[in-house]
């Protein structure tokens, strides 16, 4: 089994995840810092991917040329878009789509051009595996009463289905609520995840990914943003690491 990358867009989640990792060390390349060490007996590589699709285009292919990672786990929040996507639930990507690509009339809204898609499935067993810790995490509950009735969390959900990604902070009702009606399948929306797929598509390397849902994509997405991520979504995405590897030994 090879390298296995785990990739976040905020160093607040990282923070958690490199806590696990005892013998970290840093290599840096294309202006990344790129963590090498064992997480549970298993080796990877941890990166920021940075915000936005080139960005992380660019992370996860220095993951493939420099790093020639086996797997690719991307961690991080999203914007919950389907009703029921409420803050604090987790959302476990089963396909990625650009939402802001759209190449028509040269070919239909979304396709990327040449690829003959518009979406990018992520590797079936891999996301299984994700599930199944992000599942069991939820169940049996990493945060305290007061922190969840903070963020005013009840009972968070595990949702397994399409994440949409683009260049834009969705932070108003009337573009949340476009991308509803023009994507009805659509869970959540991140500045990332498709970039990452489609280079994982590209050299054949499986992929998965888990966002925790931090805002509803509206006029409130903003508030209490970072709070969020360092208080509960990064505590999720190092249990649910932590959970899925030890899974693996
Ligand atoms: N990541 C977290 N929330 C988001 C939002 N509302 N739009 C885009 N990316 C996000």
């Amino acid at each position: 089994m090879g390298r296995i990358a785990i990739v976040s867009a905020m160093h607040e989640e990282l923070a958690a995840v490199l806590a696990l990792m005892p013998d970290e060390h840093k290599q840096m390349v294309a202006g990344r810092s790129f963590a090498l060490g064992h997480l549970n007996g298993h080796e990877v590589v941890v990166v920021l991917s940075r915000i936005g699709k080139v960005a992380a285009a660019t992370t996860a292919t220095v993951l493939m040329e420099r790093f020639g990672v086996a797997q690719v786990l991307f961690t991080g929040v999203a914007g919950g878009l389907a009703s029921d996507a409420r803050v604090g639930d987790v959302v476990v990507a089963t396909e990625f789509l650009q939402h802001d690509m759209d190449a028509s009339p040269l070919f239909p809204a979304y396709e990327v051009p040449l690829y003959g898609r518009a979406r990018f499935g992520t590797d079936p067993a891999l996301t299984a595996a994700l599930a199944l810790a992000a599942q069991s995490v939820l169940q049996q509950g990493v945060l305290d009463a007061a922190r969840l009735q903070d963020f005013g969390i009840t009972r968070p959900q595990m949702h397994q289905g399409l994440i949409v990604s683009g260049d834009r902070f969705v932070s108003n009702r009337r573009e949340s609520q476009q991308l509803q009606q023009s994507l009805p399948d659509a869970l959540a929306v991140e500045m990332e995840g498709a970039a990452v797929a489609q280079v994982c598509h590209d050299y054949g390397v499986p992929f998965a990914a888990m966002r925790t849902v931090s805002d509803r994509a509206d006029d409130d997405a903003h508030a209490d943003f970072l709070k969020f991520v360092t208080h509960v979504a990064s505590r999720y995405s190092a249990a649910i690491l932590a959970r899925f590897f030890a899974a693996r030994a």
